[in-house]
Protein backbone atom coordinates (compact mmCIF):
# COMPACT_ATOMS: atom_id res chain seq x y z
CA UNK A 1 0.00 0.00 0.00
CA UNK A 2 2.71 2.71 0.48
CA UNK A 3 4.98 1.25 -2.19
CA UNK A 4 7.73 0.77 0.14
CA UNK A 5 10.27 -2.75 0.07
CA UNK A 6 10.44 -5.75 2.55
CA UNK A 7 13.59 -6.44 3.74
CA UNK A 8 13.72 -10.31 1.59
CA UNK A 9 17.18 -10.99 3.49
CA UNK A 10 15.73 -11.00 6.76
CA UNK A 11 12.76 -12.78 5.54
CA UNK A 12 15.10 -15.39 4.45
CA UNK A 13 17.22 -15.66 7.32
CA UNK A 14 13.51 -15.79 9.40
CA UNK A 15 12.20 -18.81 7.12
CA UNK A 16 16.02 -20.58 7.16
CA UNK A 17 15.76 -20.21 10.91
CA UNK A 18 12.38 -21.53 11.46
CA UNK A 19 12.31 -24.36 8.83
CA UNK A 20 9.35 -21.84 7.10
CA UNK A 21 8.66 -21.59 3.07
CA UNK A 22 8.88 -18.48 2.29
CA UNK A 23 6.27 -17.20 -0.62
CA UNK A 24 6.64 -13.63 -2.03
CA UNK A 25 4.37 -11.06 -3.78
CA UNK A 26 5.84 -9.64 -6.38
CA UNK A 27 2.77 -8.11 -8.18
CA UNK A 28 4.39 -4.36 -7.74
CA UNK A 29 7.71 -5.25 -8.33
CA UNK A 30 7.30 -7.68 -11.77
CA UNK A 31 8.50 -5.22 -14.57
CA UNK A 32 9.85 -2.86 -12.20
CA UNK A 33 12.48 -3.75 -9.68
CA UNK A 34 15.76 -5.13 -10.36
CA UNK A 35 17.85 -5.23 -13.12
CA UNK A 36 16.24 -7.53 -15.38
CA UNK A 37 12.61 -6.41 -14.08
CA UNK A 38 12.73 -9.79 -12.41
CA UNK A 39 11.39 -8.00 -9.02
CA UNK A 40 12.78 -7.33 -5.68
CA UNK A 41 14.27 -10.71 -4.99
CA UNK A 42 16.23 -9.82 -7.78
CA UNK A 43 16.99 -6.28 -6.82
CA UNK A 44 18.00 -7.38 -3.78
CA UNK A 45 20.10 -10.34 -4.36
CA UNK A 46 18.18 -13.32 -3.11
CA UNK A 47 16.13 -15.37 -5.95
CA UNK A 48 17.66 -18.16 -4.62
CA UNK A 49 16.67 -18.12 -1.28
CA UNK A 50 12.89 -17.55 -2.28
CA UNK A 51 10.85 -20.54 -2.49
CA UNK A 52 7.78 -19.85 -4.27
CA UNK A 53 6.88 -16.43 -5.84
CA UNK A 54 3.36 -15.00 -6.50
CA UNK A 55 2.36 -12.50 -9.15
CA UNK A 56 0.50 -10.19 -11.51
CA UNK A 57 0.20 -10.10 -15.05
CA UNK A 58 -2.38 -6.69 -14.46
CA UNK A 59 0.43 -4.25 -13.64
CA UNK A 60 3.42 -3.39 -15.14
CA UNK A 61 2.29 -6.13 -17.84
CA UNK A 62 -0.66 -4.76 -18.34
CA UNK A 63 -2.94 -8.12 -18.93
CA UNK A 64 -5.30 -9.48 -16.62
CA UNK A 65 -4.57 -13.24 -15.04
CA UNK A 66 -1.37 -13.79 -12.39
CA UNK A 67 1.44 -16.47 -11.75
CA UNK A 68 2.84 -19.10 -9.27
CA UNK A 69 6.60 -20.23 -9.33
CA UNK A 70 8.51 -22.82 -7.70
CA UNK A 71 9.71 -25.85 -7.83
CA UNK A 72 8.37 -27.95 -9.98
CA UNK A 73 6.85 -30.77 -7.01
CA UNK A 74 4.74 -27.33 -5.77
CA UNK A 75 3.56 -26.42 -9.03
CA UNK A 76 2.20 -29.97 -9.52
CA UNK A 77 0.43 -29.99 -6.36
CA UNK A 78 -1.28 -26.83 -6.92
CA UNK A 79 -2.07 -27.41 -10.50
CA UNK A 80 -3.89 -30.82 -9.49
CA UNK A 81 -5.73 -29.65 -5.84
CA UNK A 82 -5.96 -25.53 -5.94
CA UNK A 83 -9.76 -25.52 -5.78
CA UNK A 84 -9.66 -22.15 -7.01
CA UNK A 85 -7.50 -22.94 -10.04
CA UNK A 86 -9.13 -25.72 -11.18
CA UNK A 87 -12.77 -24.34 -11.08
CA UNK A 88 -12.28 -21.40 -12.73
CA UNK A 89 -11.89 -20.11 -16.57
CA UNK A 90 -8.59 -20.55 -17.79
CA UNK A 91 -6.79 -17.30 -18.77
CA UNK A 92 -8.41 -16.00 -22.24
CA UNK A 93 -5.51 -16.52 -24.95
CA UNK A 94 -5.54 -12.79 -25.43
CA UNK A 95 -4.12 -11.68 -22.16
CA UNK A 96 -1.89 -14.85 -22.42
CA UNK A 97 -0.68 -13.51 -25.08
CA UNK A 98 -0.11 -9.82 -24.13
CA UNK A 99 1.40 -10.65 -21.36
CA UNK A 100 4.33 -12.10 -23.07
CA UNK A 101 4.43 -9.27 -25.31
CA UNK A 102 4.60 -7.65 -22.55
CA UNK A 103 7.90 -9.80 -20.79
CA UNK A 104 9.55 -9.68 -23.74
CA UNK A 105 9.45 -5.32 -23.45
CA UNK A 106 10.10 -5.47 -20.17
CA UNK A 107 13.25 -8.06 -21.16
CA UNK A 108 14.38 -5.83 -24.25
CA UNK A 109 13.64 -2.03 -23.19
CA UNK A 110 15.04 -1.90 -19.45
CA UNK A 111 14.81 2.18 -20.12
CA UNK A 112 11.14 2.22 -19.03
CA UNK A 113 12.18 1.23 -15.64
CA UNK A 114 14.80 3.27 -15.25
CA UNK A 115 12.54 6.27 -16.33
CA UNK A 116 9.81 5.01 -14.10
CA UNK A 117 11.81 5.19 -11.28
CA UNK A 118 13.43 8.38 -11.67
CA UNK A 119 10.35 10.18 -12.26
CA UNK A 120 9.37 8.48 -8.59
CA UNK A 121 12.34 9.47 -7.06
CA UNK A 122 12.14 13.39 -8.28
CA UNK A 123 7.88 13.10 -7.53
CA UNK A 124 9.13 12.07 -4.03
CA UNK A 125 12.35 14.24 -3.17
CA UNK A 126 9.60 17.34 -4.46
CA UNK A 127 6.52 15.98 -2.56
CA UNK A 128 9.11 15.40 0.90
CA UNK A 129 10.11 19.71 -0.38
CA UNK A 130 6.91 20.48 0.17
CA UNK A 131 6.33 19.20 3.44
CA UNK A 132 4.12 15.95 2.60
CA UNK A 133 4.91 12.74 4.40
CA UNK A 134 5.35 10.01 2.22
CA UNK A 135 5.84 7.62 4.33
CA UNK A 136 9.32 4.95 2.95
CA UNK A 137 7.81 4.73 -0.62
CA UNK A 138 10.90 3.44 -2.71
CA UNK A 139 8.54 2.70 -5.68
CA UNK A 140 6.75 4.41 -8.26
CA UNK A 141 3.74 3.61 -5.75
CA UNK A 142 3.83 7.09 -3.49
CA UNK A 143 1.81 7.83 -0.47
CA UNK A 144 0.84 11.17 0.46
CA UNK A 145 -0.35 10.77 3.74
CA UNK A 146 -2.82 13.66 4.85
CA UNK A 147 -4.35 11.83 8.27
CA UNK A 148 -8.24 12.99 7.78
CA UNK A 149 -10.71 10.91 5.47
CA UNK A 150 -12.36 14.36 4.27
CA UNK A 151 -9.22 15.86 3.16
CA UNK A 152 -7.88 13.09 1.36
CA UNK A 153 -11.18 12.97 -0.81
CA UNK A 154 -10.72 17.01 -1.01
CA UNK A 155 -7.90 16.70 -2.22
CA UNK A 156 -8.70 13.93 -4.97
CA UNK A 157 -11.54 15.62 -5.98
CA UNK A 158 -9.17 18.61 -6.14
CA UNK A 159 -6.46 17.04 -8.20
CA UNK A 160 -9.41 15.03 -10.69
CA UNK A 161 -11.06 18.22 -11.55
CA UNK A 162 -7.66 18.98 -12.73
CA UNK A 163 -7.23 16.28 -14.50
CA UNK A 164 -5.33 13.70 -11.85
CA UNK A 165 -7.09 10.72 -11.37
CA UNK A 166 -5.25 9.76 -7.80
CA UNK A 167 -7.53 7.71 -5.43
CA UNK A 168 -8.21 8.95 -1.76
CA UNK A 169 -7.67 5.80 0.38
CA UNK A 170 -8.89 6.07 3.56
CA UNK A 171 -9.36 3.19 7.00
CA UNK A 172 -10.53 0.64 6.93
CA UNK A 173 -7.79 -0.11 3.90
CA UNK A 174 -5.38 2.09 6.07
CA UNK A 175 -5.02 2.51 9.98
CA UNK A 176 -7.25 5.36 11.41
CA UNK A 177 -6.55 9.04 10.89
CA UNK A 178 -3.19 7.95 8.13
CA UNK A 179 -6.18 8.37 4.59
CA UNK A 180 -3.74 9.49 1.93
CA UNK A 181 -3.50 9.59 -1.80
CA UNK A 182 -2.07 6.91 -3.40
CA UNK A 183 0.16 8.53 -7.00
CA UNK A 184 1.00 5.52 -9.23
CA UNK A 185 3.76 6.79 -11.69
CA UNK A 186 3.95 5.26 -15.09
CA UNK A 187 7.12 4.90 -17.46
CA UNK A 188 4.87 7.08 -20.36
CA UNK A 189 4.17 9.76 -17.43
CA UNK A 190 5.72 12.96 -18.91
CA UNK A 191 7.40 16.04 -17.42
CA UNK A 192 4.57 17.84 -18.13
CA UNK A 193 2.23 15.39 -16.60
CA UNK A 194 4.60 15.44 -13.32
CA UNK A 195 5.26 19.27 -13.18
CA UNK A 196 0.88 19.63 -13.44
CA UNK A 197 0.47 17.17 -10.23
CA UNK A 198 3.36 18.29 -8.77
CA UNK A 199 1.76 21.77 -9.07
CA UNK A 200 -1.37 20.86 -7.74
CA UNK A 201 -0.24 19.29 -4.90
CA UNK A 202 1.71 23.08 -4.09
CA UNK A 203 -1.87 24.65 -4.66
CA UNK A 204 -3.45 22.16 -2.01
CA UNK A 205 -1.28 22.56 0.42
CA UNK A 206 -1.01 26.39 0.68
CA UNK A 207 -4.93 26.48 0.15
CA UNK A 208 -4.44 23.79 3.84
CA UNK A 209 -2.11 26.07 5.02
CA UNK A 210 -4.27 29.26 5.25
C1 LIG B 1 0.24 -6.97 -3.65
C2 LIG B 1 -0.84 -7.40 -4.60
N1 LIG B 1 -0.92 -8.70 -4.92
C3 LIG B 1 -1.86 -9.14 -5.77
C4 LIG B 1 -2.77 -8.27 -6.35
C5 LIG B 1 -3.84 -8.83 -7.23
O1 LIG B 1 -3.66 -8.53 -8.54
P1 LIG B 1 -4.86 -8.79 -9.57
O2 LIG B 1 -5.78 -7.62 -9.41
O3 LIG B 1 -4.19 -8.83 -10.89
O4 LIG B 1 -5.49 -10.06 -9.18
C6 LIG B 1 -2.72 -6.93 -6.04
C7 LIG B 1 -3.69 -6.00 -6.65
O5 LIG B 1 -3.78 -4.84 -6.37
C8 LIG B 1 -1.71 -6.48 -5.15
O6 LIG B 1 -1.62 -5.18 -4.83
Amino acid sequence: MDGDVADLGALTDAAGKHDALLIIDEAHATGVLGARGAGLAELQDVEKQIDVTIGTLSKALGSLGGFVAGPRVAMEALINSARPFIFTTALPPACAAAALAALAIVETEPARRTRVLAVAAYVRQELRRMGYDCGDSATPIIPVILGDSEEALRAATALRERGIYIPAIRPPTVPPNSARLRISLMATHTEGHVERLLAALRLFRDVRQK
